[in-house]
């Protein structure tokens, strides 16, 4: 049977002004999850938002909210992105000291808890922390903004975690119809997509042809 495949569309690139009515819309366009990308200026060179825009959509709907924090110092601000309606809290395995610390944390907020890599890091990190994880999220551009061209090498780093690791594995950036489709095809299970859903007119068939039927 196929798995399904989960495509979260990316708020970095929705309209900021209507971001209520943003997430509504993917929400009735078929959106599995929506991805709140967390960027502190100092981890990546971009600033976007904190606890409190996740606590302003939290009420606006029910999908789950996957929360991508690219920041110094993730342990501190577990907290306040789980008590503002996080789902799924991913921290980058390069801005701590130890991942198991904080995926301890975030479970004793009752989330789940994703690893992210950077394109120039080695999936060997996680070799201590694959068992304690969730998800791991390989991203496929540098993070810190959107509409970035896809990596294709990245996909060779998703089939080797596939062969090691049972759970989710996500990829973001510069994620369209073509990207998505061999994404899945590495082994891939969820799709963070933001210029690709966002910037089209219709959200329904952008997330439809993201899961390869659209
Ligand atoms: C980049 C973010 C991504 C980005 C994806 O640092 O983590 O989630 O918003 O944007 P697109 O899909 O436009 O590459
Ligand atoms: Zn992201």
């Amino acid at each position: 049977m196929d798995k399904k495949i989960l495509v979260a569309p990316s708020i970095l690139s929705a309209d900021f002004s209507r971001l209520g009515e943003e997430v509504k819309a993917i929400e009735t366009a078929g959106a599995d999850w929506v991805h709140v990308d967390v960027m502190d200026g100092l981890f990546v060179p971009n600033i976007t938002i904190g606890p409190l825009v996740v606590r302003a959509i939290r009420p606006v709907t029910k999908l789950f909210f996957d929360v991508h924090l690219m920041i110094d110092d993730p342990a501190k601000y577990i907290e306040p992105f789980a008590d503002a309606g996080s789902d799924m809290i991913t921290f980058h395995i390069e801005a701590c000291e130890s991942p198991e610390n904080i995926i301890k944390k975030i479970r004793d907020k009752g989330k789940k808890a994703g690893i992210s890599v950077k394109p120039g890091t080695d999936v060997s990190t996680l070799d201590d922390v694959l068992g304690l994880a969730d998800m791991v999220l390989v991203m496929t551009v540098e993070p810190g903004f959107g509409g970035q061209a896809f990596m294709e090498d990245m996909l060779d780093k998703v089939r080797e975690l596939r062969k090691r690791f049972k759970g989710y594995i996500q990829v973001d950036g510069g994620i369209d119809k073509d990207t998505a489709a061999r994404a899945v095809e590495a082994g891939v299970d969820v799709l963070v997509a933001g210029t690709s859903v966002f910037r089209q007119k219709d959200y329904g068939k952008a997330i439809r042809g993201l899961r390869g039927n659209g």
